[in-house]
């Protein structure tokens, strides 16, 4: 019965593809969110590049308003991210986010592609939000893993990012419905 079990066990593994875990689930738990904030670390300051190049390219006053009002919250959210990393008793270590260098690479493709204008404004909307979807889900996860850890001061601090990314990613949205893509559409049908 006992060899029965083992065999299972193993073939589970295998067709997986998983490797077993070296550590039990709680310092997995504390690893993955490490791994999660230094990853973020390093987004965040590549887009405190990344946003005044977007603001120099854009248009509406209303956009670029928002991009330099949300390269404040960035620069706080640096900061922020270096307070959870103290509160847990690490240094603050930029760890390279594939993923965040992807959505700022599409964005910057957006400004080879298109003239100065509204088209313009609406690509580079478009490419805001979705590093803001990124970041909301980022930091959705890392909350929920700090407060899963019984980590209260670094869930309490991801959590007043989390509310800022929100709010940055509404503001976006209201600039592209109130004057952003209707301009774009109609500079099409001309
Ligand atoms: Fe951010």
């Amino acid at each position: 019965m006992e060899t029965k079990t083992k065999k299972q066990t193993a073939k589970t593994t295998v067709k997986s593809g998983i490797t077993k875990p070296k550590s039990n689930a709680a310092s997995g738990l504390t690893e993955l969110f490490e791994d999660g904030l230094k990853d973020i670390y390093w987004a965040e300051k590549a887009l405190i590049k990344a946003i005044p190049l977007m603001a120099k390219n854009a248009t509406s006053p209303e956009l670029i308003d928002a991009l330099n009002n949300h390269l404040i919250e960035t620069e706080e959210q640096v900061s922020r991210l270096e307070q959870v990393f103290d509160s847990i008793g690490k240094k603050a270590t930029a760890k390279k986010c594939d993923a965040m260098e992807g959505l700022i690479e599409e964005g910057k493709s957006i400004l080879e592609e298109t003239e100065p204008g509204v088209v313009r404004d609406a690509g580079i909307i478009s490419a805001t939000q979705k590093i803001e979807h990124y970041e909301i889900a980022t930091y959705g996860t890392l909350r929920q893993f700090a407060e899963t850890l019984g980590l209260t001061d670094a869930a309490a601090l991801l959590e007043l990012t989390l509310d800022e990314e929100k709010g940055a990613d509404k503001i976006l949205t209201d600039v592209a419905v109130s004057a952003i893509n209707v301009e774009a559409a109609e500079e099409d049908e001309e």
